[in-house]
């Protein structure tokens, strides 16, 4: 079967056609809790020289494939080589999480440069190419990049903290400065997205990790806005561009983030509310979870029913099965391999 003609089920939900066993995979599925991924990681050098060495990159992505045989890949890397692209120092410290210089007043952020060095990203282009080679047909490649409020908040601070707190006061003490950020990194995400596009990418995801701290008037203007001008941005290019948005602890504010930015199908974290789910997200969309990453771990007969909870929630409709947040590196594989055969036996 050509490329082209091959039917890819987890396509075919972002297009809007529901299929009897929902197409699965998991976020974060490429890292630690393989065995495989740490054997590499520790011959790589440091997480971004993994991230920019197609061949590494190209290998990780399809490690959990070969296991698990997902119905879609998603492509190694991070939402932090924008802020790379544009120039700011970032690091990944082993065991702490990423490390950057932090942006943290207007004059500093008057400092930033408007546009990418897109050369510096041409090895996540070709790690794209390279899996899309070598990839099944009916397996979709996934490109992404980080939401804007999410990359956002990293810069500012410097790191991750618990609540975001420094981007947030950034953004009620100079919400100017602030937006300078957000348009930056609007700009520049609708670039890196189309270019993951041309290099093979099915479909893509933003991820806003972080958009559950904010309040409903900062979630529309910091989380929905850019979102919006970002799949627009996109759309103006390439129409029929696939995507599906990450807004974590979104919760009532699900509904205005789909009717507002158009994307394809929402991720939604384990604690959304099933009813308000089905009557007002996915008559709309495609919904994508929303497994709790804890009920993987533990296993057993917990596991179990709460993979039935989010088939009996969702796969009436149009569902990508996934977890509700990134996979934990403590997972064992096992436990990952019962949650695969449960979905897949599913008759709905
Ligand atoms: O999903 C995948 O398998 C693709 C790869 C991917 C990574 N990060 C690899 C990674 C994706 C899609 C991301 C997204 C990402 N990165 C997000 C949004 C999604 C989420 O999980 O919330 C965020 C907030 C980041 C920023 C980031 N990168 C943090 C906070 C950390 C440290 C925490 C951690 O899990 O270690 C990273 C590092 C990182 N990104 C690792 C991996 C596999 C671990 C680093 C290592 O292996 O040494």
């Amino acid at each position: 079967m050509s490329q082209q003609a091959a039917i890819k089920p987890f396509i075919e939900v972002l297009a809007g056609r529901r299929q009897a066993v929902p197409p699965l995979w998991m976020m974060r599925q490429a890292g630690r809790y393989l065995p495989e991924y740490r054997e590499l990681r520790a011959k790589a050098g440091s997480f971004l020289d993994l991230c920019f060495n197609p061949d590494h990159a190209a290998e990780v992505t399809l490690q959990p494939i070969r296991r698990f045989n997902f119905d879609a890949a998603i492509i190694f890397s991070d939402i932090l080589v924008i802020p790379h692209a544009l120039g700011r120092a970032v690091r990944f410290e082993v065991g702490e999480g990423p490390r950057l210089d932090p942006l943290a007043t207007p004059a500093q952020i008057d400092t930033l440069a408007r546009q990418a060095d897109f050369s510096k990203l041409e090895p996540v282009y070709e790690a794209l190419r390279r899996v899309r080679r070598e990839l099944a047909p009916e397996i979709a490649l996934i490109g992404f990049c980080g939401a804007p409020w999410t990359v956002a908040t990293y810069m500012v601070a410097g790191q991750g903290t618990p609540d975001q707190a420094p981007a947030r006061m950034l953004a009620y003490r100079h919400p100017d400065a602030f937006q300078t950020i957000i348009d930056v990194l609007v700009e520049n995400s609708i670039q890196y997205l189309l270019g993951q596009l041309k290099a093979g990418a099915d479909a893509l995801q933003i991820f806003d990790t972080w958009a559950g701290v904010l309040p409903p008037r900062e979630f529309v203007r910091w989380s929905i806005e850019p979102a919006k001008r970002i799949v627009a941005g996109v759309r103006k290019q390439v129409p029929d561009a696939k995507i599906i948005g990450f807004p974590r602890g979104a919760g009532g504010m699900l509904p205005a983030y789909v009717d507002a930015t158009g994307v394809n199908a929402v991720s939604i974290d384990w604690a959304a509310e099933p009813s308000m789910i089905r009557e007002r997200v996915q008559n709309r969309v495609a919904v994508q979870g929303n497994l709790d990453p804890l009920a993987l771990i533990a296993g057993g007969a917990a596991l179990d029913r709460a993979v039935d909870d989010v088939l009996e929630n969702f796969a009436k409709g149009r569902l990508i099965f996934n977890l509700g947040h990134g996979i934990q590196p403590e997972t064992p594989i096992a436990h990952v391999e019962q949650m695969v055969k449960r979905v897949r036996a599913y008759r709905g």
